[in-house]
């Protein structure tokens, strides 16, 4: 009832988030792709519904990994600020939490790969260097368990913090069930990058009692299958003070936590340990993320608000920054941060101070969509990933990524750019190459034309993630595509190709055979509906005909009749 009455309510809103676009009532469906023909696979389509120019100010690239039941192809992505494509990878398979994080100096891309169901995940930790090849692997140590998804945060110290979950039979009397329970455990580690190291670990269940949970045990816990996913550990962060910050979702709760492991204090949750100055609004987040210290005893985080498609209208998600008081134990609520249509998304989600402009980055996690914002919560861009459809007005997280991040990165493939000649044009493109500001078109009388042999045809400006040129009858048929930086010079060359040579997609068989039934069953409708119309319309005429003649005859008939009365 409430469910049904809340949607109705919130049509209104919905229909002025839809704006009634193709795009957006899922014509493209639900995840709307670009395709290129240099790349070879589909890559997201972002749809910017607001802009503004500060967001190019900084220069940064949007870093994202796509995925959900509509993403054939999830892996890490990065988009321009405009949305254009450049660089998007699949031999990693499925990729959460892609980031740029320092290390030793250096700039890396880091995210989580492996595989994922429920709560429990395994996989490792990969981080690429500018070259897009992987510098380190990260491994959890003295565990079965892999890697989880949720966290993985490199320290000035060279160390990487990371999130595990693990079955593990534990006493639940806490939670009134007798004896023995499945939980999964929640854990951290601490590692050295540089020596694989194991150097802290912290375990929830020996510090957080059971019964402060928010997660309802229902039948959970009896079997290891259905254990109790009673803490979600899902971020973690280290400060100067060697004290980490961490956040539970089904606690509801951010812990501050010494170097030893001990809890200092809490904020949020069933026993918070601040007096909330803003009459509860600072600490009652509910199922949040991402929690991270911003200075001057500042902290921000993404409060989902809710873990369930079904809720009051009135909740919705949002970026939080709050302020502590540790003398008096008080904590305020600084700024919020609102999609504006409201959005709420029951899980996953970030929210980042980017660096350089201090604006807001939030992604919405279980929503395919991102928001820049200026520091006190004005709406600069506005991003989606996904035909809204399928997210305004119940979040069904077909389409999503788990966090997203706005930063400086620079990319130098160590793969050379891409060429391919498809429908009378000639397309380039070079998958990650961030320093690209021109295509330049060349070509040679023979394939193994020496650079000095290349006449330039025709330059263009970068325009997006692929160049096109059209192709001529040149006298010179074999050409390929020079990448030129701002200053002109070379930054890497495609190879050769015969410009009469005209890519075609491939078409298997089975394709052929398909368009081909296809292709009868239309026709035979098609030709069946004619034969229908024909025979309608002979039908037609000959009830025109009849009706005529008797009008006719009714006519002559009344004209006689009119005879007769004169
Ligand atoms: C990137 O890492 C690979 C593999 O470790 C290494 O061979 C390459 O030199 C590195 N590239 C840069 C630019 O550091
Ligand atoms: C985690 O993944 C690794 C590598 O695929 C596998 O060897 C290991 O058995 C997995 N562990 C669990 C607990 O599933
Ligand atoms: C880095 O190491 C120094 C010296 O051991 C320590 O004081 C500091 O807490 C560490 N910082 C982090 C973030 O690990
Ligand atoms: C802390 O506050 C001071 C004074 O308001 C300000 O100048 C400084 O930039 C702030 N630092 C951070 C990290 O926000
Ligand atoms: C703590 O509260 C006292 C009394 O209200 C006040 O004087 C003091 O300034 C507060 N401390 C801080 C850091 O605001």
């Amino acid at each position: 009832m409430r469910t049904s009455f809340a949607l109705l309510t919130a049509l209104p809103a919905a229909v002025r988030a839809l704006s009634l676009n193709a795009y957006d009532l899922g014509f493209y469906g639900v995840y709307p792709t670009q395709n290129f023909v240099t790349l070879g696979q589909p890559t997201p389509w972002a749809q910017i519904s607001q802009w503004d120019p500060r967001c190019d100010k900084d220069g940064g690239l949007i870093l994202m990994s796509p995925r959900g039941v509509n993403v054939p192809n999830p892996g890490p992505v990065i988009l321009d600020s405009r949305g254009n494509l450049v660089w998007s990878e699949g031999k990693f398979g499925q990729a959460m939490n892609l980031q740029v994080q320092r290390y030793k100096g250096e700039d890396f891309l880091t995210f989580w790969s492996g595989t994922s169901g429920g709560p429990h995940s395994n996989g490792s930790y990969y981080m690429l260097n500018s070259s897009y090849e992987v510098a380190h692997t990260v491994n959890s140590v003295d565990i079965d368990m892999g890697g989880d998804l949720h966290e993985f945060e490199i320290t000035d110290n060279g160390t990487a913090l990371f999130t595990i979950y693990e079955d593990k039979e534990v006493d639940c009397s806490d939670v009134g069930h007798d004896g023995l329970c499945w939980i999964d455990d929640c854990l951290f580690q601490e590692v050295d990058i540089a020596t694989g190291k194991l150097l802290f670990q912290w375990r929830a269940s020996d510090h957080v009692p059971l019964s402060h949970s928010y997660k309802l045990r229902h039948k959970d816990g009896l079997t290891k299958k259905t254990a109790w996913d009673f803490f979600h550990l899902n971020s973690v962060e280290k400060d100067d003070l060697g004290n980490y910050l961490i956040s539970s979702r089904h606690m509801r709760a951010i812990y501050y936590l010494d170097p030893k492991g001990n809890i200092l204090w809490s904020l949020g949750g069933k026993h918070s340990d601040f007096t909330d100055l803003s009459e509860g609004k600072a600490s009652n987040f509910k199922w949040q993320h991402h929690a991270r210290w911003r200075g001057n005893n500042t902290m921000s985080f993404y409060d989902n608000h809710a873990k369930n498609v079904f809720h009051p209208l009135a909740e919705h998600s949002r970026g939080m920054l709050v302020q502590f008081d540790f003398e008096n134990m008080t904590v305020k609520l600084l700024q919020t941060y609102n999609h504006p249509d409201n959005v709420l998304s029951i899980s996953q989600g970030s929210m980042q101070v980017i660096p350089e402009t201090g604006n807001v980055m939030i992604g919405w996690g279980n929503t395919p969509a991102y928001t820049e914002f200026t520091a006190d919560g004005e709406v600069l861009c506005n991003t989606h990933f996904g035909a809204s459809l399928f997210f305004m007005i119940l979040d069904f997280g077909w389409v999503k990524s788990y966090r997203v991040f706005k930063s400086q990165w620079v990319g130098k493939p160590k793969t050379p750019p891409a060429i391919k000649i498809f429908a009378g044009q000639i397309f380039a493109s070079w998958n990650g190459a961030t320093e690209v500001a021109k295509w330049r078109l060349e070509s040679a009388k023979s394939l193994k034309a020496t650079d000095d042999d290349f006449a330039v045809v025709e330059e263009i400006k970068k325009d997006g993630f692929e160049g096109v040129f059209m192709r001529d009858s040149w006298e010179r048929r074999f050409v390929r595509v020079a990448a030129l930086d701002r200053a002109g010079e070379v930054l890497g060359y495609t190879d050769v190709v015969d410009s009469t040579f005209e890519e075609y997609i491939p078409i298997s068989l089975f394709q052929v055979l398909v368009s081909l039934c296809f292709f009868l069953v239309v026709g035979f409708f098609a030709w069946t509906y004619r034969e229908m119309l024909k025979k309608q319309s002979s039908r037609i005429f000959a009830l025109r005909r009849q009706q005529k003649n008797t009008q006719q005859y009714e006519l002559l008939n009344s004209r006689e009749n009119v005879d007769d009365a004169v």
